[in-house]
């Protein structure tokens, strides 16, 4: 059986570029006991992955080798099975690879034999029902112990995480109010999500005034999705006792050798912050939870799952590259099989 991938060609400076990846094909190989294979149909583009193209030792994702399968979070339906836990027509999802087929196996990271409801998108199970939403649920729910009536602040708020954790935050009665980079995110925080507030950084002359008018109590809870001058800023607009719940540092992603200084720390200590770094697949205890309240808010139409979705495994990299360039909305994802009906 063929499978074609996206391979790493070489390694990225700064934002991407096309010539970083290319496209191979090869043969997929017998299944050993234990195993399963999928036919990809959907599957994620992560910021994270960026840090993994670097030849860097110092994050909590292994480097990919020149030559190896760009990785990423897939989502497909099993077409052969070695595993007590997975039949044919099942739908697995793990952490695997820019590919048309996948072998799983149990100890990939994030394997899961996820039953999904026909009335909701597949391309869902990977943005706002899969790992961007629960790191969204996960985040306030447990790191930043959000509660009614907290102001929570959210970067990033038109993004994959940042979409969901807005309206998240705006479902379980606190004031929500998102930071994005330009009109048109914010204008779809507001206007569509109903966000209570948003904050255009590239646009505002002084955003430490901006995030004042917004926040005149303080924010109980910040969502860092970026790090740099917005967490920056951040830090003296926390209310006492406010909680930093760090999920990721895009600013940096793309210049991780010259990260931007962060100048208030002080102001952990005059504020009483907490400030706390998670990754989400540490709290799979919440995972059941999680897809429960999310899908529901879903289902009912109280969460709108945005996505930005590409067709065609050639154009994943032209997707990535929107995506580290800063100008997508939700959840950025490859369909593999447009116009195949498989539900
Ligand atoms: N801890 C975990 O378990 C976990 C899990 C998933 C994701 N994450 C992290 O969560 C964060 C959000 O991920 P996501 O998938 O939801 O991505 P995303 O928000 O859909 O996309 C990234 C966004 O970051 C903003 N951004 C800020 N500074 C930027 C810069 N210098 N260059 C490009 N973009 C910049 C842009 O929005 P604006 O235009 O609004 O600035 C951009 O659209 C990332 O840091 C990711 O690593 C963490």
């Amino acid at each position: 059986m063929l499978n074609r991938q996206i391979v790493l060609a070489s390694r990225p400076h700064g934002v991407p570029v096309p010539e970083n990846f290319r496209l191979v094909e090869g043969q997929v190989r017998e299944l050993e006991e234990g195993e399963i294979l999928i036919q990809n149909e959907v599957f994620a583009i992560d910021p994270a992955v960026r840090g993994m193209l670097d030849d860097r030792d110092d994050s909590y994702l292994p480097a990919t080798p020149i030559g190896g399968v760009i990785p990423t979070m897939v989502l497909g339906r099993v077409i052969q099975s070695r595993n007590a836990g997975f039949k044919e027509g099942d739908y697995g999802r793990g952490f695997v690879g820019w590919e048309e087929y996948s072998i799983l196996n149990p100890g990939n990271f994030a394997i899961e034999n996820v039953h999904i409801d026909p009335s909701v998108p597949l391309t869902a199970y990977m943005g706002a029902l899969g790992w961007s939403g629960i790191t969204a649920y996960v985040g306030l729910k447990r790191i930043g112990e959000m509660r009614a009536g907290d102001t929570v602040v959210m970067s990033a708020a038109a993004g994959a995480v940042g979409s969901v954790g807005c309206q998240v935050a705006k479902l379980s009665g606190c004031r929500s109010v998102g930071i994005v980079g330009s009109k048109d995110k914010a204008d779809l925080i507001t206007g569509t999500f109903g966000i209570d507030a948003a904050i255009d950084y590239r646009a505002e002359p002084d955003l430490d005034a901006a995030i004042k008018a917004a926040c005149p109590d303080g924010a109980h809870v910040y969502f860092d999705n970026v790090g740099g001058l917005i967490l920056d800023t951040m830090l003296p607009n926390m209310a006492a006792f406010g909680r930093i719940v760090t999920c990721g540092m895009m600013a940096n992603y793309n210049n991780h050798d010259e990260p931007y200084p962060i100048r208030n720390l002080w102001q952990v200590l005059v504020n009483r912050i907490t400030m706390r770094g998670f990754l989400a697949y540490e709290h799979l205890d919440m995972l059941e939870e999680a897809e429960a309240q999310l899908g529901a808010w879903i289902r009912s139409g109280a969460l709108i799952a945005q996505e930005n979705v590409t067709t065609g495994i050639e154009n994943a990299p032209t997707a990535f590259i929107n995506l580290m360039s800063g100008v997508t909305t939700g959840k950025t994802v490859v369909r593999l099989n447009e116009g195949v009906t498989t539900l």
